[in-house]
């Protein structure tokens, strides 16, 4: 599926173009930003490696990654962005990562809104039957942003990121395609 448009009240989802690199750049290289990710901050060469591949992925075929950028509707200069993996053995689990925004959005309920839209990418367009995602533990501010798009917390995995040298836990979440159907958010219109 190229290119995968998903479009909400507040929020869209689209294919990363070559005018993202700067505000990628940005974002990565920014340490608040990095914190809680699982890369330490990245320079500009770093993150136009990154932009590179996830270019690349998003023309396999099947594809099994979507990275996408998060915009308003009115604007398509790209707010933050989100990626969903498609993992095997049948591709119908999809982990959610790197959730980020610019620090001007923040705590505007974006977070939970780019989730809630990928979220319905995966179970309406892919027919996935698990999403899943994680935050790193000493992150509980995110508890609320990730609960708030229809996750619930799963468990705790040990060390599962380095960064800044250290070994971090992360808390796991998710949301199964029958749980989904039942609460189905109103933000869901989405079209290809
Ligand atoms: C995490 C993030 C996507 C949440 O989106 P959001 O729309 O801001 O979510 P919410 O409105 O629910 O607010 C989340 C809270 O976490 C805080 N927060 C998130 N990341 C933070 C960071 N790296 N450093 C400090 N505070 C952070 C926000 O400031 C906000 O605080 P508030 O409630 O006191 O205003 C966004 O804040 C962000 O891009 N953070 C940096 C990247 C990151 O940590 N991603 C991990 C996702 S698990």
């Amino acid at each position: 599926m190229y290119p995968a448009t998903v479009t909400g009240d507040r929020l869209c989802l689209r294919e990363l173009t070559s005018e993202d690199l700067p505000v990628l750049t940005r974002l990565y290289g920014d340490p608040r930003v990095t914190r809680y990710l699982r890369f330490d901050a990245l320079d500009a060469e770093a993150a136009a490696a990154k932009y590179e591949e996830r270019r690349r992925t998003a023309f396999d075929a099947p594809r099994t990654r979507f990275e996408m950028a998060v915009t308003t509707p009115d604007d398509p200069a790209m707010v933050g962005t989100l990626g969903m993996t498609l993992e095997p053995p049948h591709h119908l689990s999809g982990w959610l990562n790197e959730l980020v925004l610019v620090p001007e959005v923040w705590s505007r309920g974006y977070g939970s809104e780019a989730l809630r839209l990928m979220i319905g990418l995966g179970f309406e367009r892919l027919g996935l039957h698990r999403i899943w995602g994680l935050r790193r533990h000493d992150h509980p501010v995110t508890h609320g942003t990730i609960t708030e798009a229809g996750m619930s917390q799963e468990g705790r995995m040990r060390d599962w990121v380095r960064t800044g040298g250290r070994w971090h836990d992360v808390v796991t979440y998710s949301v199964l395609r029958h749980e989904w159907d039942a609460r189905r958010p109103s933000v869901t219109s989405a079209r290809r």
